[in-house]
C-alpha cells in the first residue's frame, strides 16, 4: 500500500514546510519539496491513486505532524479500590481519536511483587488490545533488592528504560529517600531514566488528616492539603538525590507549580539531567474555579499534584517553561474514574477519591490552543507533543518524526476547523468531561498508525490489537 499525502505543511521541531510525502506501507518513505515529485508519482497527484500510488491524501490548507506521543498514561490502573475506566482499547482508541498514535503506560509493581511478575500481568491486559503502538514505564512500589536488579534486567531484555518512583502515596507507592536514592544509583549505571513523582506525601498525610479532623471533607481540600511548597520541597529533594547518585537521569512528573518549575529551571542552568513534563489540565484548570467548584463537582477534577490556585502565576509560568524548555514535554496523566461509580467513593472524604483526570483525547488540540492563542510556537507545539516525548524516552526516530525511514505515524490537522469538548461527544470511557464545554480551534481530520488510516472523515477505522507493544532503548535526550 503507497500512501502519497499531497497539498500540506510539515510541522516538526525545526519549523513548518510544505510538503509531499511517501508512505510505503508502514513506513514514510521519501519526503519531496511541492513540484520536486518524481513523473510517476506526479500522475497520481493529477489523475488520482494509480500504478504508482494506492491512496492519495489531499492536506490542502493542513498541518502534518508526527503522531502524538502521549507518555504517560494509565489504562486500567488500580487505585483506591477501583480501577481507571479506560481499558487499553477505550483509551487507545480515544488517544487515536485525538491524534496521538503513541503511549506509554505506566506498569506497577507493588510492594512485595516481583516485578517481571508485575509487567506480564500489564502486558497481558493491553496485548491485542490497543488500537495504536504502546510502551511501558515500570513503576517500582517496592524498592528492595530484588527489585533494583530486576531494573537492569528490565532495561537489557523488555525495553523498559524508565521507572516512576513516587514521594507521595505512603503506604502504597511511596519510596523513602534511601530507597530512591538506591534506585538512583542504580539508573545512574545503567542510563535509565528515574521518572518522579514530587509531593511530600509524608506531610501531605498530616495536612488531609488534620483538614478532616477539622470536618474539611470536600473535594477542594484535596488542593489545600498539597500545598505547592511540598511539590517544590520533593522536587529538590528528589533533584539533589540524583545528583549525589552520579547525575542520574531525572524526569518529573506532571509538573503542576511554579515552586517546582524554579527547582528544575535551577537544575537545568546547572547542567544536570534534569527534565520535566506538564499536563494541559495544569495549563488551564484552576484550584478556586474546578476543584473547588459547588457540592461535589470538584471531584471531577481531584488528580495529583492539584490543580493550583489561580492567585498565583503556576499557569503562566508554565507556560513559559515550555517556551524555554524547562518543560520539555507535554502529557496527559490519563487516569479516568467516573464521576456516578467512582470518584463518588470519596463522597464525605475528599482522601477517598480516586485521583486522577482523563485526558487522552484531547492533548494535541489543547496544547494546540497555545499556539492559536500565540503562547506557544508552531513548531514547539509539535516537539513538546510528539519529537521530544519520542527522543526522552528512547522511540526516536521511529515515532516523533515524519522522516524516510520513520513510522508512518502521521496527523493531518487543520487549523482552521473547530471543536468544542464535551462528554456527550468525546470517545474515551468516561461519563464526564474535566473540558466540557472547552472551545478549540483546530481540528484532528485523518490519523494514521504506522501507515493505516485509523481516523478519517469522523469515523474510526482503527482496530484493537493493530497496535504493537514498543522496546525502547535509553533516552536520548540526555545532555
Ligand atoms: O492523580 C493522578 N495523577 N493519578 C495517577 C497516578 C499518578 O500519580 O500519576
Ligand atoms: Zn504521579
Ligand atoms: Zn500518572
Ligand atoms: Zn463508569
Amino acid at each position: 500500500m503507497r500512501t502519497l499525502i499531497t497539498g500540506g505543511t510539515l510541522v516538526g521541531p525545526l519549523g513548518a514546510t510544505p510538503t509531499e510525502i511517501l508512505v510505503d506501507g508502514e513506513t514514510v518513505t521519501a519526503l519531496f519539496v511541492p513540484g520536486s515529485l518524481p513523473e510517476d508519482l506526479r500522475g497520481s497527484l493529477r489523475d488520482g491513486p494509480d500504478s504508482s500510488v494506492d491512496r492519495v491524501i489531499d492536506a490542502t490548507g493542513k498541518y502534518v505532524i508526527p503522531g502524538g506521543v502521549d507518555v504517560h498514561t494509565h489504562m486500567e490502573l488500580p487505585f483506591g479500590g477501583t480501577s481507571a475506566s479506560d481499558t487499553f482499547a477505550t483509551g487507545t482508541a480515544a488517544a487515536a481519536w485525538g491524534g496521538t498514535t503513541t503511549i506509554i503506560d505506566f506498569a506497577v509493581q507493588r510492594t512485595g511483587e516481583v516485578v517481571e511478575e508485575s509487567l506480564a500481568a500489564w502486558h497481558a491486559k493491553a496485548e491485542g488490545q490497543c488500537a495504536i503502538d504502546y510502551g511501558f514505564h515500570m513503576i517500582i512500589g517496592g524498592v528492595d533488592d530484588q527489585a533494583l536488579k530486576a531494573m537492569d534486567y528490565l532495561v537489557a531484555n523488555e525495553g523498559i528504560s524508565s521507572f516512576k518512583l513516587f514521594m507521595a502515596y505512603p503506604g502504597v507507592f511511596y519510596s523513602d529517600d534511601g530507597q530512591i536514592l538506591r534506585a538512583m544509583q542504580r539508573a545512574a549505571e545503567s542510563g535509565a531514566m528515574v521518572m518522579m513523582h514530587a509531593e511530600n506525601g509524608i506531610a501531605i498525610d498530616v495536612l488531609a488528616a488534620q483538614a478532616l479532623a477539622r470536618g474539611g471533607t470536600g473535594p477542594v481540600h484535596h488542593g489545600y492539603t498539597r500545598p505547592p511548597e511540598l511539590e517544590g520541597e520533593a522536587t529538590n529533594r528528589a533533584a539533589v538525590l540524583a545528583r549525589v547518585a552520579g547525575n542520574c537521569p531525572l524526569y518529573f512528573v506532571h509538573m503542576s507549580a511554579s515552586e517546582a518549575l524554579a527547582v528544575v529551571s535551577a537544575a537545568r542552568g546547572a547542567g544536570h539531567n534534569v527534565f520535566a513534563e506538564t499536563c494541559p489540565q495544569y495549563l488551564y484548570l484552576s484550584l478556586e474555579e474546578h476543584l473547588g467548584a459547588p457540592g461535589f463537582e470538584g471531584a471531577k477534577y481531584v488528580a495529583s499534584p492539584p490543580l493550583r490556585t489561580n492567585t498565583a502565576s503556576h499557569h503562566d509560568d508554565l507556560w513559559r517553561g515550555l517556551r524555554t524548555d524547562d518543560l520539555a514535554v507535554v502529557s496527559t496523566d490519563h487516569c479516568p474514574f467516573c464521576f456516578r461509580d467512582q470518584k463518588e467513593l470519596g463522597r464525605g472524604d475528599f482522601t477517598r477519591i480516586p485521583n486522577g483526570i482523563g485526558t487522552v483525547e484531547h492533548r494535541i488540540d489543547l496544547v494546540y490552543q497555545g499556539v492559536a492563542s500565540g503562547r506557544l510556537s508552531l513548531p514547539r507545539w509539535v516537539e513538546t507533543c510528539a519529537t521530544t516525548p519520542a527522543r526522552m524516552f528512547g522511540l526516536y526516530p521511529r515515532k516523533g518524526v515524519v522522516a524516510p525511514g520513520s513510522d508512518a505515524d502521521i496527523v493531518i490537522y487543520d487549523p482552521a476547523a473547530s471543536t468544542t469538548i464535551s462528554a456527550s461527544t468525546h470517545h474515551m470511557n468516561l461519563d464526564y468531561s474535566a473540558w466540557e464545554g472547552f472551545q478549540v480551534a483546530g481540528k484532528v481530520d485523518t490519523v494514521l498508525s504506522r501507515g493505516t488510516v485509523v481516523v478519517a472523515g469522523g469515523e474510526f477505522h482503527g482496530r484493537a490489537g493493530h497496535g504493537r507493544y514498543l522496546r525502547r532503548g535509553l533516552s536520548q535526550y540526555l545532555r
